[in-house]
């Protein structure tokens, strides 16, 4: 894909990478994109706004004004330019400022007013970045919906060898390329989402539940944002924070909330992906108070079934409408899976095994296959459930109905 007139904002921070991102606009130039720089003061003592200007054959700027000619530099019309920021080399003190809100510069007031994707390249000491609060501050940023370009091995400039390095240029190329194709794909496309786990109350402090963390769910969300779909995620009760201009979060306990909610969301949704692990049974009666304990004696709850929320869906889906689902198992995945994918009416099914050390519940990172009505497979090698997010989304979008 060209980047022909696509207008890209280069956020630059004081690191030795600097001088990386001089070959980057290069490359970003070559296929004829918009590049605006702007630089944090130490930046400056890396690489020279004149080297940055006189490649990107735009002003470079650092400050809200040029007191020389009274000239305001608009940080809201900046952010509201682009079509993707990026901002490399992200050093440890820019990426703990956005991660907080801190806007004590022209770039971090830019970031903070930006609706386009934002990509972050982070480039530090190895120690710098495997620090717990670099790390909490790149979840954050990822909470967010921005995008983290993971640093690379090697040697670094302090002469130690680790993680720490900024991704080289003709990489983040590819990737900011395969971001702004992802961007509008699913323009106008109503998306509906389930995620998360549910609780089925026992009293008024104890419940059924599940390790379902939301993760897989809400990576989907994400993606969808980001490539325009207006999305309403129907989600069980997670630790995540994420926002999006796009997105609308309903908030539910129960799979009878849940229910009632996706039944009233589903008939205008396109595409439907129901990633929640929703409880299959609950407890016949919630006890008013809490229960006490018996004296030795066991104490017996009657559970009774939940509604199957994904196969009430599949009984109403019309022709126009995708419905894809998950199938979580422990055991004969392909063949369990695929009896789920006709039961329920999906269209496509996300498989991946619960007991895989590395995937599954809880992981960051997910091995999964896609098997579609038509008997299709594709097998994914074990990726973070942010790229996979995509990969399902790529699938959705080739499978022909
Ligand atoms: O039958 P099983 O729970 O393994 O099916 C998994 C798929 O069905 C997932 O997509 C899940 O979100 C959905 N499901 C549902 N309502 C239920 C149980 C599962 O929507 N009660």
């Amino acid at each position: 894909m060209s980047l022909k007139d696509k207008k890209i904002l280069i956020g630059v921070t004081g690191s030795i990478a600097a001088y990386k991102v001089a070959i980057l606009i290069r490359l970003l130039k070559k296929q004829g994109a918009i590049i605006k720089v702007i630089m944090t003061e130490s930046a400056k003592d890396f690489i020279t706004p004149l080297t940055l200007s006189t490649l990107s054959e735009n002003p470079v700027l650092s400050k809200y004004s040029n007191s020389e000619t009274g000239e305001w530099h608009n940080h809201v019309e900046m952010a509201l330019w682009a079509d993707i920021m990026l901002i490399a080399p992200a050093s440890a003190n820019t990426i703990a400022k956005a991660a907080n809100g801190i806007c004590d510069n022209l770039l971090l007031a830019v970031y903070l007013s930006a609706r386009c994707p934002v990509y972050f390249a982070p480039a530090m000491d190895l120690d710098m970045l495997a620090h717990q609060s670099t790390q909490n501050n790149l979840q954050k940023l990822k909470n967010f919906g921005n995008t983290i370009i993971d640093s690379t091995s090697g040697l670094l400039a302090s002469g130690l060898e680790g993680k720490g390095r900024m991704e080289e240029p003709e990489n983040i190329l590819k990737l900011i390329e395969g971001g702004l194709k992802k961007k509008s794909d699913f323009k106008g496309k109503k998306v509906l989402i389930t995620a998360g786990p549910t609780q089925e109350a026992i009293d008024p402090v104890r419940f059924i539940g599940n390790h379902s963390s939301g993760k897989m769910g809400y990576a989907i969300a994400r993606a969808f944002c980001l490539s325009g779909a207006k999305v309403e995620l129907i989600s069980g009760p997670v630790n995540i924070d994420y926002n999006h201009p796009n997105l609308k979060i309903h908030k539910v306990d129960s799979a009878l909330e849940m229910e009632k909610k996706a039944k009233k969301l589903f008939p205008k949704s396109d595409i439907s992906v129901l990633a929640a692990a929703v409880s299959d049974y609950r407890p016949k009666t919630k006890a008013e108070n809490k229960i006490k304990k018996k004296n030795g004696k066991n104490l017996n709850i009657e559970l009774v079934e939940n509604p199957d929320i994904a196969f009430e869906l599949g009984q109403k889906k019309t022709k126009n409408q995708r419905l894809i689902g998950f199938a979580l198992e422990t055991e004969n995945l392909r063949k369990n899976a695929k009896e789920k994918l006709i039961r329920k009416n999906f269209d496509l099914i996300v498989m991946n095994k619960a007991n895989d050390s590395d995937s599954g519940f809880a992981h960051d990172t997910n091995r999964i296959s896609i098997l579609d009505r038509y008997n299709n497979l594709t097998e994914f090698e074990l990726k973070s459930k942010e790229e996979l997010a995509f990969d399902i989304l790529e699938s959705i979008r080739n499978f022909k109905g």
